[in-house]
């Protein structure tokens, strides 16, 4: 395998530059999908691959594919991608990471004149987050066949703003229907999003797998009423019945320990008067646990919730899953080169299975597929204060680079 060095500090100099992108007071980011925001970004990273020489694709959903070629165009390419969108309360680096230390790959390559026999592939996913537009990951998983573009383009924000519309207006609809840009294989790098690397000193995790996920929403309905004059026997409080499934959705998750995870994330109270007694309130849930056995179960403790704890309190209820992204397996060649790759660097390293949802997720539904984490402070993330070192960077984007270069000469041979 060749030995070719990344720029740690260009690497750095993208990630803090391109923050400054809907960078906030507390050095996040809140660059949500499809937004002016996003729009810049975008058009940055259109100009940025263009000046490396890549030829960029956009498809029907607004995914963006960079082309390098390779030496052999029988070979189909190798994609490195990952998202540049982020959560509200975003840090730099959760997807970030991943579109630019591809980039920091590419880069390298072309300092060095160096070509890969497979063309290579840098890809910005759409709505990866899943924040503004529910659910998660849905560019890839629109490209993977998980949904059609009808029912992306449909997907509404708060506001009732649609996603197809949001996409329409920032101008990132392409042409190129989705799927139709085929690769090889795809490689993530990601911040790992949990204090697992941390704890242990390690500095990459071999991700062998992602753990599933189910989202819900329910509205909870009672009756607006006068704070003061309304006797507490007399009311239909749809707060305190929302309150009571934050309850219950915790101790779900609480009886699935260790490995289950739930949270309700999202709330809307209606009207949200501070003298008026709450009539209607809205809000999601969110379960995951690596077996989805343990998440039917888990499903099953939700709807008991859902019957009683409502009734109980003379209110209605409707709730539906909105989500469901079964638990994956990444492939072992691709694993293979990570490891490869990790151990050519010299770093140490530990296999791991992904909390968090990711592109590869769905990708590895329609290609050979594995990621990369590097850790990050305290295993926060989703947090303005998420933090990666330069070093900690570095190191994913080196993996990053040997793995290709190893699975590159796999695929040659
Ligand atoms: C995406 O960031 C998710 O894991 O929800
Ligand atoms: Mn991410
Ligand atoms: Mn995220």
């Amino acid at each position: 395998m060749q030995n070719l060095s990344i720029d740690p500090q260009r690497l750095w100099d993208s990630l803090m530059e391109t923050a400054k992108v809907g960078g906030t007071p507390k050095g996040g980011i809140c660059r949500l999908t499809l937004t002016d925001l996003d729009r810049r970004i975008r058009d940055w990273f259109v100009a940025t691959v263009e000046g490396l020489g890549c030829t960029v694709t956009v498809d029907e959903v607004g995914n963006m594919f960079a082309l390098r070629p390779g030496r052999r165009a029988d070979l189909p390419p190798i994609a490195i991608g990952s998202h540049l969108d982020t959560q509200p309360t975003g840090g730099k680096f959760d997807g970030i990471l991943g579109v630019l230390g591809g980039l920091e790959v590419l880069r390298t390559m072309k300092d060095m004149g160096y070509e890969t026999n497979a063309p290579l592939m840098l890809v910005n996913w759409t709505n990866e987050e899943g924040s503004r537009f529910a659910p998660a990951m849905l560019g890839s998983g629109v490209y993977a066949g998980v949904f059609d573009r009808a029912y992306a383009d449909a997907r509404d924000d708060r506001q009732g703003v649609t996603f197809g519309a949001a996409l329409d207006a920032i101008g990132y609809r392409g042409t190129a229907k989705a799927g139709s840009v085929t690769f090889g294989a795809m490689f993530e790098l990601h911040i790992e999003q949990g204090p697992i690397l941390e704890a242990e000193s390690q500095t990459i995790g071999v991700v062998t797998g992602v753990q599933g996920m189910r989202w819900y929403e329910a509205t909870v309905t009672g009756r607006d009423a006068h704070t003061g004059s309304t006797p507490m026997t007399l009311r239909r409080n749809a707060l305190v019945g929302a309150a009571r499934l934050v309850e219950a959705v915790d101790r779900i998750a609480h009886d699935h320990a260790p490995a289950a995870v739930g949270t309700v994330g999202l709330m809307e109270v209606r009207p949200n008067s501070r003298n008026v007694i709450p009539g209607e309130v809205f809000l999601t849930v969110d379960f995951r646990h690596p077996d989805d056995a343990v998440l039917d179960r888990m499903e099953v403790a939700l709807a008991e919730a859902m019957r009683t704890i409502p009734a109980a309190l003379g209110l209605g209820v409707e709730w539906k899953k909105v989500w469901d992204s079964p638990a994956v397996r990444f492939d072992p060649d691709c694993i293979a080169a990570v490891r490869s790759g990790a151990a050519k660097a010299g770093f140490p390293m530990r296999d791991m299975v992904s909390g968090a949802g990711h592109d590869a997720a769905y990708v590895a539904r329609v290609a050979p597929t594995t990621m990369i984490f590097v850790p990050c402070a305290g295993g926060l993330s989703h947090n303005e204060a998420e933090s990666t070192s330069f070093d900690e960077c570095a190191a994913g984007a080196q993996v990053l680079l040997n793995a290709i270069l190893d699975y590159d000469a796999r695929i040659a041979g």
